[in-house]
């Protein structure tokens, strides 16, 4: 079994992404700057956008954090969006997720400068990804997708079976391993809520990407001996041995899943840390085509 080190692999994009930086400044160039709004208090949210704002630090990147009470109304928060979108000194932004129930998430990405949208959200790019065009690729997609181009994990030719149909994880990552290229050419199933016999189908799988948010949900009985196993799952589990009251657990039961993988990504420090590495591509990106 190999472990797709997602915090390595990370770390070698943002030493990629730091030596960009080094060359922009060298030649007098503007860094990438990359904006995030919270909006409210969500614990797991405020980690999220705390780590990105820490990455920016890390590669250079100048970054702003714009946080709002949980009372505000869509329509200051559109105004605050237009405003990201104005200015020409940020390069890209994001809009965490989740958002305050009284606000419509559709509405707010969709106001977001399809040049700006780092995370790939607006359907602009959404389309544009799904017609193999230059886009913004989801942040957690495309570093899965990374990984397994790291790790030369073989897809061409390969049943991919994605859990769960989320517009940020699920439903775009079926799309990009089906797609032409690197980390692609598989024959994907999307499997959801309402899927019959679902062990049936992931004992079948030779990839299975697993993006639900129920801990510990793939068992070993589910899968067979030498899958490649993604867990996109990072769920908050009350255990009183961790100072802070919880565990971290991905959607695999990863002890013994592992037993049965070839390559299968750890929870924490698999999917993870490739997100907000991948954010920071984007971000990159954003800043050379806005030049
Ligand atoms: N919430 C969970 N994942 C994400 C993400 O990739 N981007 C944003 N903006 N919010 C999220």
């Amino acid at each position: 079994m190999v472990l797709l080190d997602g915090k390595k692999t990370a770390n070698d994009i943002k030493d990629e992404i730091t030596v960009s930086v080094n060359e922009m400044i060298a030649r007098g160039e503007k860094v990438p700057h990359l904006a995030a709004v919270l909006v409210g208090s969500d614990g797991a949210s405020l980690t999220y956008v705390g780590s990105k704002v820490r990455a920016c630090e890390r590669v250079g990147f100048n970054s702003t954090l714009v946080e709002l009470p949980e009372t505000t109304t869509e329509e200051d928060l559109l105004k605050t969006i237009q405003g990201l979108n104005k200015n020409n000194d940020i390069d890209g932004f994001i809009v965490q997720l989740p958002l305050p129930k009284h606000i419509d998430e559709q509405k707010v990405l969709n106001a977001v400068n399809p040049n700006k949208d780092v995370d790939g959200f607006h359907p602009e790019n959404f389309g544009r990804m799904a017609l193999e065009m230059e886009s913004f690729i989801p942040a957690t997609p495309y570093g899965i997708l990374q990984l397994l181009e790291r790790y030369q994990v073989e897809t061409k030719g390969k049943h991919t079976v994605v859990i769960g149909r989320s517009h940020i994880v699920g439903r775009p990552m079926s799309i990009l391993m089906s797609q032409k290229g690197p980390a692609g050419n598989s024959t994907v199933t999307l499997t959801h809520s309402y899927t019959k016999n679902l062990s049936e189908i992931t004992k079948q799988a030779d990839i299975i990407i697993v993006a639900l948010g129920i801990p510990e949900f793939l068992k070993a009985g589910m899968v067979k001996d030498g899958v490649v196993i993604v867990d996109v799952g990072i769920s908050r589990v009350p255990d009183n041995t961790k100072p802070r009251g919880y565990a971290i657990k991905g959607d695999v039961a990863f002890d013994e899943v592992s037993k049965k993988s070839s390559f299968i990504t750890p929870v924490p420090g698999g999917v993870g840390p490739m997100t907000i590495a991948m954010l920071l591509k984007n971000t990159l990106i954003a800043r050379k085509r806005n030049t």
